[in-house]
């Protein structure tokens, strides 16, 4: 059955750095491939945005196998970007959300900093992404050997070079691999970002006792899941009081509930992630659930959600 949200009073409508939404919800990149795969389940349309599986200028294979472990409240994964590349998502899959009436936020992913661009330029050309959010939290891009998203300085520059690119909606994805996340939030908003996203996952490993081997190919992987939502909502309550951007919140959001403690921790909007492996309707669940707190609590307009926390 194909689900959307139920019908409200209540005013659910926010703009996530020039990004109109119907709704805060939108779909975590990677767990939700491009949206097309849960048409039988979820109204695509109906969600604040669909976003979209990381994309690289060629396909990328990603990792060995395993590269999925199950942990407690969580998950690892080690895909590795495992992506068709941008022109296969310029024909086939941008075509078919904006004929679903879905706004397609493109998650960009690269090897260089020159990859990010012209993956942005190649979308650009073709004119169908209502929003981008750059990925730097992928290891192996040309920044010294470090992973791209914990240095202060290769966040300014690929930003700056994604900047230069576009002017649509420039989301920057954040890794909370990082000693202090708001060091990495304001070099990504002095370089012109429009809007936050974070979490991306944390770094873990799963080991196999009895062959004493890691379970993961790769050794290690990224944490997702009910297990990380502490870590991400102390991430976007301290990013929120750092940086005058919208934020983009996630990490192990399955509920409602959930999603308004986002929302009162600092986020304009929020991403559904892993649950949806859980159950494919989950986005819709969240928002549903989002409006059941409004009108309970007499929240007339869920904007007056962010950035709520009493301290
Ligand atoms: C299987 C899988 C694939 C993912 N692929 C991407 C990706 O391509 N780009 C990206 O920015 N984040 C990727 N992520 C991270 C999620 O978008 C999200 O930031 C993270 O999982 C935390 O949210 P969650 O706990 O709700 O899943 C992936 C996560 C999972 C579990």
């Amino acid at each position: 059955m194909t689900r959307k949200p139920r019908e409200t009073s209540v005013r659910l409508a926010v703009d996530l750095g020039g990004l109109p939404m119907a709704n805060p919800v939108t779909t975590a990149s990677g767990t939700f491939a491009a949206g097309r795969e849960y048409a039988d389940f979820v109204d695509v349309s109906s969600l604040g945005a669909v976003t979209t599986k990381g994309v690289s200028l060629n396909g990328w294979e990603g990792n060995a196998s395993p590269r999925i472990a199950e942990t407690p409240s969580g998950m690892l994964n080690s895909i590795g970007l495992q992506n068709p590349g941008v022109a296969h998502l310029i024909e086939c899959d941008l075509p078919w959300l904006a004929a679903a009436g879905a706004k397609a936020i493109v998650n960009v992913s690269g090897h260089s900093f020159r990859e990010y661009v012209e993956v942005i330029e190649a979308l650009e050309a073709a004119g169908t992404a209502d929003a981008y959010e750059v990925n730097i939290s992928c290891p192996n891009v040309d920044a010294g050997g470090m992973t791209l998203g914990t240095d202060p300085a290769s966040v300014q520059t690929v930003v700056s070079l994604c900047r230069e690119a576009t002017d649509r909606p420039l989301i920057v994805k954040l890794t909370p691999n990082v000693t202090d996340i708001c060091e990495i939030a304001r070099a990504a908003a002095s370089a012109g970002a429009d809007a936050l996203s974070l979490i991306n996952t944390l770094l873990g490993m799963a080991i196999d006792a009895r062959s004493r081997r890691p379970v993961l190919a790769r050794a290690v992987g990224g944490l997702s899941g009910p297990a990380v939502k502490p870590v991400a909502l102390r991430m976007v309550w301290q990013v929120h009081q750092a940086v005058d951007l919208p934020l983009l919140g996630m990490g192990g959001i399955c509920t409602g509930t959930d999603a308004v403690e986002f929302m009162l921790a600092g986020a304009t909007a929020v991403a559904v992630g892993t649950a949806n492996f859980m159950e494919p309707a989950a986005a819709v669940d969240v928002v549903d659930g989002i409006i059941d707190y409004c009108e309970q609590q007499g929240v007339a307009d869920v904007n007056e959600l962010i950035g709520g926390l009493r301290c």
